[in-house]
């Protein structure tokens, strides 16, 4: 007989959020701990199917005790510890964070929960001016995705699902110093000829639209990209028996670009190059 595996559940640790007393299980992070009770912690680096590179700091709650403050999405919680998420000294960090961030990079296109923290603690993006700001070309060399990184904010988040978090292809990592640093491919040489093999899921994990479909890029261009407008269709992809769900962006009638899930048990947000960026024969006019 197989016997099924069976989980020692966790041990509960007591702790206090925001005055409130929670019993969260041994081994979860404040950021995790606070969801328990539906306190919401801006986050921006993080990507709960990545491993938390702790690069932006726009999650950092108060801890008693601790003279820094801490980043939520990565700090496990201990007994008897005492969280205060939104104190003046949280929120005025955050919204520096945020303006400091403003001054090096293009934020217009950050994901929606971005823009909202953003509106909720007053940033003002001119703060501290522009100048900071690097001008650099769209790297546009394939009709699959573009590299606009003047819209980066060097979260890692890319070079983690190319790396040890999904795809293991390693083809980009973070390259120069300082305000100059950037994500980069191996010498910087052009992406096709790289060891990218374009699967996409650096794109699928960008929270600030520095990787974007080409199809999106060319239609924002033009003034076509009108989400509000766009359906999305869940299926599953047609090319193998694996059964990765994809999330096809429909506008017009025409694939602009393909997701996947998260919460997906196959894909955990993640394709290969076929799922991702394989649909144009679905609207072929040479059908
Ligand atoms: S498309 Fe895939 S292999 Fe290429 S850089 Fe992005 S994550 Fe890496
Ligand atoms: S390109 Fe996007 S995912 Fe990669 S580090 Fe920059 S902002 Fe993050
Ligand atoms: S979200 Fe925690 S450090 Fe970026």
């Amino acid at each position: 007989m197989i016997e099924s595996p069976v989980e020692m559940p966790a041990s509960l640790i007591d702790i206090t959020i925001d005055g409130r007393s929670v019993a969260v299980s041994e081994g979860a992070t404040i950021l995790e701990a606070c969801a328990t009770i539906d306190v919401e912690v801006p986050t921006l680096c993080y990507l709960e199917t990545l491993t938390p590179f702790n690069s932006c700091r726009v999650c950092v709650v108060e801890v008693e005790g601790s003279r820094n403050l801490v980043p939520a999405c990565s700090r496990e919680i201990t007994p008897g510890m005492e969280i205060s998420t939104e104190s003046a000294r949280v929120q005025g960090i955050r919204k520096t964070v945020y303006e400091l961030l403003a001054s090096t990079v293009d934020m217009s296109l950050v994901d929606e929960p971005t823009k909202q923290a953003m509106a909720r603690y007053n940033v003002d993006p001119d703060r501290w001016g522009t100048w900071a700001r690097q001008h650099r070309d769209v790297k546009i060399e394939d009709d699959l995705y573009i590299r606009d990184y003047d819209k980066c904010i060097m979260c890692y988040r890319c070079v983690a699902a190319c790396g040890p978090d999904a795809q293991n292809t390693f083809a980009i990592d973070v390259a120069g110093r300082g305000l100059s640093s950037t994500i980069a491919t191996e010498f910087d040489i052009a992406l096709p000829d790289s060891a990218c093999v374009y699967c996409g899921n650096c794109v699928g994990v960008c929270p600030t639209g520095a990787l974007m479909f080409t199809s999106e890029f060319r239609m924002r261009e033009a003034g076509t990209w009108n989400e509000t407008e766009q359906h999305v269709t869940t299926t599953i992809c047609s090319f193998c028996g694996i059964g990765c769900n994809l999330e096809l962006h429909v506008q017009d009638n025409r694939i602009v670009k393909v997701t996947s899930p998260l919460d997906h048990s196959v894909t955990s947000g993640h394709l290969c190059i076929k799922g991702r960026f394989g649909y144009s024969y679905v609207q072929s006019e040479d059908a």
